[in-house]
């Protein structure tokens, strides 16, 4: 017995780098339940008392010895045979990525700007950090008038009326920029963000984005104003949606006006997002007021204009159903990639 076990040793010592199929060979061999090892305890069974102190001893060191030869033959192959598989094997299927997509608001204001590029108007921008001249006093909020109360204003710089330095609180300020550097005719729309010291809710936010719209010329009417804008209306939310305007009041246009679009989402016959009115106000608008064309250095009695101001996130709440403006600058990959499909 103790031959076998001194040959069976030096083999198992002598045993070293393997394949998968050597290893198996290997544990049937010695570990399996008709193996090496097993026959040996049988025939321990049979040795005389004083043998089986001696041989109890060297047998269980034998079998420990196969057992420890085998895992560490294991480890070292699994690891290998892993490592080869990912490395080598071309028909893995690849590891997706998430691909990015257009932010809703980004979406709905390029449509609104290529609705109006249709009807000939450009796009213009002017600076988020404007003067008090081209957010209040050009358009006729004369100083210290409560309509400049009308928006809460984030002010950088603060002291007499007219240096004061201001976050814009509407694109208004771009239309007169534009009067100021051009020559009427005037055709264009004004995308941009803009800011109000408002506590952020559900409903309300410090900074959110607007469509500024002007058009000047000669013998433009409220007619224009209403056909432009109900031609907009049934571009952007469908033939058929129904539009009101109601009297407002806005420094910069007379007579104003905000209007109304049929629900969108109850079309008209009640829902929460109207308040059951059937009606929702998405614009301001209205004719420039003479004393804004004179501000900017444009003979009143010579043109005639009409003005519109839209907040883009009213016009996405509506189109999207989303009832949280927060969602909005919140980032959250939940709700971002649900706009996915429709990258262009
Ligand atoms: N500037 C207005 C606001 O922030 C919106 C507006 C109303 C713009 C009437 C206009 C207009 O051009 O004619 O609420």
């Amino acid at each position: 017995m103790q031959e076998t076990i001194d040959k069976y040793t030096r083999e198992i010592n002598e045993f070293a780098k393997t394949t998968a199929e050597e290893l198996e060979s290997f544990r049937i061999k010695f570990l399996g339940t008709k193996g090496i090892i097993k026959d040996l305890f049988e025939q321990f069974k049979t040795v005389g008392p004083e043998e089986k102190r001696t041989f109890g001893k060297v047998l269980n060191q034998f079998k420990q010895l196969a057992e420890t030869k085998y895992n560490e033959l294991k480890e070292s192959l699994g690891g290998a045979e892993e490592g080869a598989k990912s490395e080598g094997d071309l028909t893995l299927p690849g590891e997706g990525f998430a691909i990015g997509s257009r932010h809703p608001l980004s979406l709905v204001r390029n449509e609104i700007i290529d609705i109006f590029k249709r009807l000939g108007f450009v796009v213009a921008e002017g600076p988020e950090i404007e003067d008090d001249w081209h957010n209040f006093s050009a358009l006729n909020f004369p100083e210290e008038h409560p309509a400049r109360d009308m928006q809460d204003t984030f002010f950088i710089k603060k002291n007499s009326g007219k240096d004061d330095i201001a976050l814009r609180t509407h694109t208004s300020s771009v239309q007169v920029r534009m009067m100021e550097n051009g020559k009427p005719p005037f055709r264009a729309i004004m995308p941009g963000r803009v800011y109000r010291n408002e506590a952020i809710s559900a409903r309300a936010h410090c900074f959110f984005h607007q469509v500024e719209g002007l058009y000047i010329d000669e013998n433009v009417s409220f007619a224009d104003l209403k056909q432009t804008l109900y031609h907009f209306v049934q571009e952007l939310y469908g033939e058929g949606t129904k539009v009101r305007f109601r009297p407002s009041y806005f420094p910069f246009t007379e007579p104003s006006a905000e209007m109304d679009v049929s629900c969108t989402i109850c079309k008209g016959s009640g829902c929460n997002m109207c308040k059951y009115t059937g009606w929702v106000e998405i614009l301001g608008c209205g004719m420039v007021d003479p004393n804004v064309l004179e501000n900017c250095n444009i003979d009143s009695k010579k043109y005639t204009g009409f003005a519109f101001g839209m907040g883009i996130e009213r016009i996405t709440n509506l189109k999207y159903v989303i009832r949280d403006l927060r969602l909005f600058s919140e980032n959250d990959v939940r709700f971002l990639e649900q706009f996915q499909t429709e990258i262009i």
